[in-house]
């Protein structure tokens, strides 16, 4: 990836004309269509568009879920080959949060198991100590390390999955409507908690959502995906201010604050 000249900021997420697949021959689904976009390194940059758009499918290419994908691909200048898994160091630098907390933990697994798993794969030292510092730093607390996910709300069982990734030092944290499923106040108190970390640890990250409420508050920059594509990018501040080009991005704010031309940002408490 060339430096841009005329922008010295540091790019940690780099994808360049990326198309993503789904299944072969007749059933063969395009689902991601030339695909560019750049996260600058402790941005939040945000992917929003309607149900099917493919923001999920560019995450799980990008956390090396989903195979079938060609393009350029760059985190931190390191070129990832579609050809091969990415390598170890590629799976610790980027972390996925997924919608479903409960999903995505072993329901028969501990929280300190969940936490330290990925540590003893990647061979990480001092992992106690390190699983007691994810808790706090998610507030959960250290009560927490045996129980089990069924024993928790959803919201900290949210706060467990941003633990188990925060464990593990990630450059870039892909994030898939992980607030989604919440209630409203807790969905605020997890967007919360996540400013905390960027603030924090200056982690990098690519927040999607189909709530362009939600993607106002945590972004900087937004890119609107219609079927598989990127039809605008912007700074999140025109959203805001309903200073927006695309009729489809027209489309989603006027969905989305039918009442107002603005979006009322979700408060801190
Ligand atoms: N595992 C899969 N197999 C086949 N098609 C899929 C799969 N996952 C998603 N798709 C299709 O890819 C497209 C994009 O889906 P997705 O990325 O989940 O959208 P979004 O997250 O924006 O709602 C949709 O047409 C969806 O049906
Ligand atoms: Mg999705």
């Amino acid at each position: 990836m060339k430096p841009n000249e005329e922008d010295p900021r540091e790019v940690a997420l780099h994808c360049h004309h990326v198309d993503v697949f789904y299944g072969q021959g007749a059933r063969r689904n395009h689902a991601v269509r030339d695909v560019s976009f750049q996260v600058y390194r402790g941005e939040t940059f945000g992917l929003v568009g309607g149900s099917g758009c493919g923001k999920s499918t560019i995450l799980r290419m990008l956390a090396g879920l989903d195979g079938d994908w060609r393009g350029e691909v760059a985190v931190l200048g390191q070129a990832r080959s579609a050809r091969e898994k990415p390598p170890a160091a590629y799976r610790l630098q980027v972390q996925m949060i997924f919608q479903d907390p409960f999903g995505s933990l072993h329901p028969r697994h501990t929280i300190d198991r969940s936490l330290s798993e990925a540590m003893h794969v990647h061979g990480f030292d001092r992992i106690e100590q390190r699983v007691l510092a994810a808790l706090d730093r998610v507030g959960l607390g250290r009560s927490f390390r045996f129980r089990f996910p069924h024993q928790l709300s959803g919201g900290q069982r949210q706060r467990v999955a941003i633990a188990r990734a925060l464990v593990l030092e990630p450059q870039i944290l892909l994030l898939d409507e992980p607030t989604s499923s919440l209630d409203a106040s807790i969905q605020a108190e997890v967007l919360n908690l996540l400013m905390d970390v960027r603030r924090d640890l200056g982690t990098t990250f690519l927040f999607v959502s189909h709530d362009l409420g939600v993607i106002a508050h945590m972004c900087e920059r937004v890119a609107v995906m219609q079927q598989g594509a990127i039809v605008e990018t912007l700074p999140a501040a025109r959203i805001t201010s309903g200073d927006v080009a695309h009729p489809y991005t027209r489309e989603l704010l006027a969905n989305c604050f039918p009442h107002h031309a603005a979006p009322v940002g979700l408060e801190t408490p």
